[in-house]
């Protein structure tokens, strides 16, 4: 079946591998012959007609959430914002006059974003799920569903399905970029920036004796790890710390990189591992002082750099895709060390201690 791990030794290894078929997936169902965007007509027109989303998630999903963030707003011009499910069930902000909800989910089964669901639709809110789980509860409960065709994910870490997410949240800004007129959503051949974010998944995957190496070198003997950046770099650098927590208990933050001297450089001890995740030309240079901030109190800096901003020092080099969605290929070495180290450690990759797949309590 699919959620046969077939040769590989772990569930988390093969999704990961998975990623660049899942995205040429995605292509090929969210896009006609034409190349163009086919969104169902009544879920465009709602998004048309709110004045700011609101994007609700848990855990890795919310990550994928807070990119999402930057794609609307970049693509669409429309505000958006992305909440803690748990957070705003209970402690609502004031809505803008013509809220739209898009609840991000791989189970569709999780109870805090059930319950902000549950409180939007008694409101006479309309909302799109996007799940990897048809006929889940969050998607029979909302008013739209989108697939994330990333097939059966079943690793309580999650990979394949945070780019899953992120990409079809690309797809819906750029329809709805496109419904509103705007030049960034028109200008932004997305069908054909997936295909290169595909190519440069499988230039990651297919070097992971590279990442077994940071891993074995770097992580394994660790006791706190620090993933930095900027804007869209910040929002990964989250995801990137979960993964490194989740799978190896290894205590790890992401950081705005601007903050580090607000109060994490103060953790910074001899070897520490600070990874800078630089993506973004009108940040880059500003990462690259932070980090060397932390290297002069002794931590080891790594980097993971777009081709284009790379110079000969950096470690990690992803292939150039459109700055928007450099995250689906940021978040890959991320993905891979955690699973080297942890399985150097000799822990349970697929099933972390006192961590659920799917989360059905609040
Ligand atoms: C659990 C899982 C995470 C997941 C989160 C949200 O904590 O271990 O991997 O990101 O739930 O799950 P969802 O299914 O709503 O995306």
């Amino acid at each position: 079946s699919e959620a046969d791990k077939g040769t590989y030794p772990h569930y988390m290894l093969k999704e990961i591998d998975d990623q660049p078929a899942v995205m040429r997936k995605l292509v090929q169902t969210y896009f006609n012959d034409a190349g163009e965007i086919d969104l169902d007509s009544d879920l465009l027109a709602d998004l048309k007609a709110a004045d700011r989303l609101y994007i609700i998630a848990a855990g890795t999903s919310y990550h994928a959430g807070l990119v999402g963030e930057r794609l609307f707003e970049r693509l669409a011009k429309i505000p958006t914002e992305a909440h803690v499910a748990s957070e705003f069930a209970y402690n609502t902000p004031i809505l803008s006059a013509k809220p739209f909800f898009i609840f991000l989910s791989q189970s569709g089964e999780t109870a805090d974003s059930r319950e902000v669901l549950t409180n939007i639709g008694e409101a006479g809110y309309h909302s799109l799920t996007i799940t990897n789980v048809q006929n889940s509860t969050l998607s029979r409960e909302a008013t739209y569903t989108m697939l994330l065709e990333a097939g059966p994910e079943i690793a309580v870490a999650s990979t394949k399905a945070y780019t899953a997410q992120i990409a079809v949240e690309a797809i819906v800004a750029k329809a709805l970029g496109e419904a509103n007129g705007t030049d960034a959503a028109s200008q932004f051949e997305l069908a054909n920036q997936l295909g290169l974010v595909a190519n440069g998944i499988q230039a990651l995957v297919d070097q992971k004796e590279v990442f077994e190496k940071i891993a074995q070198d770097n992580f394994v003997d660790q006791h706190d790890a620090f993933y930095i950046g900027r804007g869209i770099d910040y929002a990964v650098s989250l995801e990137a710390s979960l993964k490194l927590k989740e799978i190896t208990y290894i205590h790890s933050e992401g950081v705005a990189a601007g903050e580090l001297k607000h109060g994490p450089i103060a953790l910074i001890e001899a070897g520490t591992p600070v990874i800078g995740l630089i993506t973004q030309s009108k940040t880059a240079s500003l990462t690259r002082s932070n980090l060397a901030e932390t290297a002069a109190r002794g931590s080891h800096i790594m980097t993971i750099v777009s081709k284009s901003l790379a110079n000969v020092h950096d470690d990690i080099i992803l292939e150039d895709v459109d700055e928007t969605l450099a995250p689906l290929l940021t978040i890959i070495p991320a993905q891979l060390i955690s699973y080297y180290t942890s399985l150097l450690k000799g822990l349970d990759v697929d099933k972390p201690r006192n961590l659920a797949k799917s989360v059905t309590v609040q």
